[in-house]
């Protein structure tokens, strides 16, 4: 673990949570629902049938296991396998499995803004597959990234799963993947799931299931601000809840504020007001097509070199190169 990324991200959820509930309208990032919570609330979230993500990743991962391994290979020198956001790993288990068995040289850097999960996630690894060299790095994306500009010894894949990639809305995806394209040699890869759009039902289920885990998650934003910052936020007074946009793809999740009420937030030293029903935007995730992607692609400088789908159509993992 790295001690300064631990200070940089303890600093930005203060000065995040400030900016995010002095402004209107109110936000606040989902990066910080992730703690040994949020990471468990995750885990329950993956096995909801409502959320449909997690198995049509899995299918592509396990149908594709030997075709994905072979292209990520390097026969020669190895390769480094870096995950950004990796959470528990339970997909990217299939492929590692995979690999260690078969005896491929390569090392795993899973990187992940929660601490708990990359300690789980390298202990848990270190359990199965002794055999697999694991560097696990707490940190978030853009701060890890800056490091990874010097891993240009030999071949990197770069991987996001989950469809990570949809809480950026398109600007910030195209900065997301010009950044990763910039530490990319001509040889390396990038392997990223792409959530498809489909019958917004669907969408709409999927974060907001009916045994509340969602609403669960999403509120957890809210009792991480009472524990580490000494808020005083009563979470049976918001309500979750999301929307989906299937004109732009867009769903985004939201707690409102039941009745008006003042919260007080010790560590910024700041009082906050509510207007009964006043919002706090907290989570984007956004759907994509084929033409949505090959143009964020091409505005960041890459190109789909290919990619798997699962066999309902509901998700996509392209492999991009530098253009
Ligand atoms: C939706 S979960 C997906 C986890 C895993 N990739 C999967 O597909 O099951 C998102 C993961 O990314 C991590 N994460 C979110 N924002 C991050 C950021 N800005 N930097 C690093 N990790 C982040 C979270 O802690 C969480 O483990």
């Amino acid at each position: 673990m790295s001690v300064n990324n631990s200070i940089a991200i303890d600093v930005s959820f203060k000065t995040d949570v400030h900016k995010g509930l002095t402004t209107f309208p109110k936000f606040l990032y989902s990066k910080y629902i992730y703690d040994e919570k949020g990471d468990k609330l995750f885990q329950e979230i993956m096995n909801l049938p409502e959320y449909y993500l997690t198995n049509c990743e899995f299918d592509i991962l396990s149908l594709h296991t030997e075709e994905i391994a072979q292209l990520f290979n390097d026969p020669d020198k190895g390769f480094d396998l870096i995950e950004l956001g990796a959470g528990d790993g339970k997909k990217t288990k299939v492929l590692l499995g995979h690999l260690a068995e078969n005896d491929f040289n390569f090392v795993y850097k899973p990187i992940d803004i929660s601490q708990n999960a990359i300690d789980s996630l390298s202990k848990n690894l270190s359990e199965e597959f002794p055999n697999i060299t694991v560097e696990g790095e707490k940190g978030m994306y853009f701060e890890v990234l800056e490091q990874l500009q010097h891993y240009n010894s030999r071949k990197k894949v770069l991987m996001v799963l989950g469809s990570n990639i949809g809480n950026l809305l398109h600007p910030k995806a195209i900065d997301f993947l010009t950044k990763l394209k910039d530490i990319m040699s001509t040889q390396d890869f990038l392997f990223m799931g792409f959530d498809q759009k489909k019958d917004p039902q669907i969408v709409l289920d999927a974060y907001n299931d009916a045994t509340g885990v969602t609403e669960a998650f999403n509120k957890n934003l809210l009792t991480r601000i009472n524990r580490e910052l000494g808020g005083d936020f009563n979470l049976e007074k918001f309500k979750h809840w999301e929307v989906y946009n299937p004109e732009t793809g867009t769903a985004k999740s939201f707690l409102v504020a039941t009745e008006a009420m003042d919260v007080a937030i010790s560590a910024l030293d700041l009082n906050v007001h509510f207007d009964a029903w006043e919002t706090i935007h907290t989570e984007i995730s956004q759907k994509y097509d084929d033409k949505v992607v090959q143009w964020l692609a091409e505005s960041a400088g890459l190109k789909i070199h290919t990619s798997f789908e699962d066999e309902k159509g509901f998700y996509k993992n392209y492999v991009f190169k530098r253009a």
